[in-house]
């Protein structure tokens, strides 16, 4: 690194900038009340979970399904019957393979019967033997659809799985089915025009994030033991805070991204996209990180013991960013008991950052994506100017396979920057000066607790007017540092709100660790509509 780097400091905004963001914070005061209205009481309600198994870690199922106190065959047909009774009301899942998913539960069932491993090597070398698990549609699971919700792949199916599925496979998990996402997973609203709308849980009014929205709705209703999403700007975290439930975005390059759609042109990318877990309960995390980092996991060193008691503790309330939401005071509020926390029960006292650079997440998060693959050439068959904006009069209409959002993303599909530019210069040595700060901060032992999204859950449709809010969590992809969505309980209406935790490169398992502490003293995921709210 360049000493005149060592300076960096964010220019400030322009009054353009400011004007828009100003702008954009009263239309959206203004549409708040239109969305309460339109919305009023609709809302629809979930049945409770009959069954205890699926409010039990999945290694702790597992544990179960090793020693013959259940079955595999009856942990899926559990499964399977709660995805019959949930999926009407919230539409998440989208295509399933329960026939083959049974056969292999009856293999696994067999296997441990036949007593020719022992329980020991089995929880060594199949850690998760006989356990039901799903994914995203964008993930490849062969045989199944891996449409990534863009219409013109409506019919694509899988002809392979991709790494993650395989390596899940070779743990002795059972793969049952893919859920939602939004067209190409490109936002954070999981909708399109094959599959509609995916509704939250906890509010169906509301949105339940993505892209891995799908999978954030059948983990917290508990239609599968554990999850695997991918997020490249938050695709993971926003769901699982959005669902109450707890994501990991883990070490750049500490997952294969082999075998997702759209595959990335450009390695770089790499750096920013990761595959990473989706769990209803903390102590997962570690044990699915563990298989799907493959040969990876050595330099995750996950078993190494994390003493909290140790741990530097670093927080920020709000990124000070233009353009978009004002963090939520419950948030805010939630943070405070969690610095409250580590000073009661661990003596830390934690200490509060300003980060500026932060400030400047979002050019440096568009930077980083570079200039990826035309978007539009992906959703429309003929992209042209003329056609991106038929598209748009159609969609008016209601006659376009393609989403609102989708367009306006290729619309502007020109605009990316050039990588000759000045400008594209000037925000990648920002990020590399970014990342050397959090570096020197985080260092062996610290954490980073930040937001992992200003607000709660919006009302269906309401990112279009918050589209910038996924910056929160996007920053940390352009960082390529590990950082776990921890929740923490709901707030006045009864929705979900959280923390991320951040942690350095490779420290992944500080970040879990972390979870699994909060998860005690906060209470972790809670069953959506099940409490009374207060
Ligand atoms: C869902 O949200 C609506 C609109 O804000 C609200 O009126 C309703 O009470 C909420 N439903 C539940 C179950 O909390
Ligand atoms: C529309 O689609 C084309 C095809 O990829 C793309 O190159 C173009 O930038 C899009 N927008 C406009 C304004 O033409």
């Amino acid at each position: 690194m360049s000493t005149n780097i060592k300076e960096m400091k964010p220019r400030p905004f322009s009054l353009k900038v400011r004007i828009l963001s100003a702008l954009r914070f009263i239309l959206d005061a203004l549409t708040c009340v239109l969305f309460k209205l339109y919305y009023g009481t609709k809302g629809r309600k979930l049945p409770l979970i009959h069954d205890d198994i699926l409010k039990q870690p999945a290694v702790e199922v597992a544990r179960k399904i090793r020693a013959r106190e259940i079955s595999s065959v009856d942990v899926l047909n559990i499964c399977i019957q709660r995805i019959k009774e949930t999926n009407p009301v919230t539409n998440y899942f989208i295509d399933n393979r329960f026939e083959l998913a049974l056969k292999e539960a009856k293999d696994a069932d067999d296997l441990i019967k036949s007593g020719s491993l022992s329980i020991e090597y089995l929880e060594k070398e199949k850690p998760f033997l006989g356990v039901p698990f799903t994914t995203k549609d964008s993930i490849g699971v062969k045989g199944l659809h891996m449409t990534a919700g863009i219409t013109l792949r409506k019919n694509c199916i899988a002809d392979k799985n991709a790494d993650v599925i395989e390596l899940l496979k070779n743990s002795g998990a059972i793969i049952m089915g893919v859920t939602n996402v939004p067209e190409m997973c490109m936002w954070y609203e999981s909708y399109n025009c094959i599959y509609g709308r995916t509704l939250n849980p906890y509010n169906t009014t509301r949105i339940v994030g993505g892209s891995s929205g799908g999978e954030g709705v059948i983990q917290t209703v508990g239609g599968s033991i554990f999850g695997i999403g991918s997020d490249i700007g938050g695709s993971i975290r926003m769901p699982a805070y959005f669902n109450g439930i707890f994501g990991h975005k883990p070490t750049r390059r500490a997952v294969s991204n082999k075998g997702q759609y759209p595959e990335l042109k450009n390695d770089d990318v790499n750096l920013y996209l990761c595959v990473g877990p989706m769990t209803r309960f903390a102590v997962d995390l570690k044990h699915i990180q563990k298989v799907i980092s493959g040969d990876c996991a050595k330099t995750l060193d996950l078993d190494k013991p994390v003493d909290i008691g140790k741990l530097k503790v670093f927080y920020q309330f709000s990124n000070g960013a233009p353009l978009m939401s004002e963090v939520d005071p419950e948030i805010k509020q939630a943070m405070v008991k969690v610095v409250e926390h580590f000073q009661l029960k661990h003596k830390i006292i934690a200490e509060e950052k300003k980060i500026e650079w932060l400030k400047r997440s979002q050019a440096i998060w568009f930077t980083t994506m570079k200039n990826e693959v035309p978007f539009a050439a992906y959703i429309m068959k003929n992209p042209s100017l003329a056609s991106n904006i038929t598209e748009i009069f159609k969609n008016i209409l209601g006659l376009s396979g393609n989403t609102l959002i989708g367009l306006f993303v290729a619309l502007t599909d020109q605009e990316k920057f050039n990588p000759e530019s000045k400008k594209y210069k000037y925000f990648m040595e920002a990020r590399d000066y970014l990342e050397e700060e959090f570096k020197t901060m985080l260092g062996e032992d610290g954490i980073f607790l930040f937001p992992t999204h200003p607000v709660p859950a919006p009302y269906h449709n309401q990112p279009l007017i918050r589209p910038m809010n996924f910056m929160y969590t996007a920053i940390i992809n352009s960082l390529g540092l590990p950082a776990t969505t921890v929740p923490l309980g709901l707030n006045s209406d009864g929705l979900p709100i959280g923390i991320q935790v951040v942690a350095n490169l490779n420290k992944d398992r500080l970040c879990f660790a972390v979870a699994e502490e909060l998860e005690k003293a906060f209470g972790g995921w809670f069953e959506p509509q099940s409490i009374k709210q207060s």
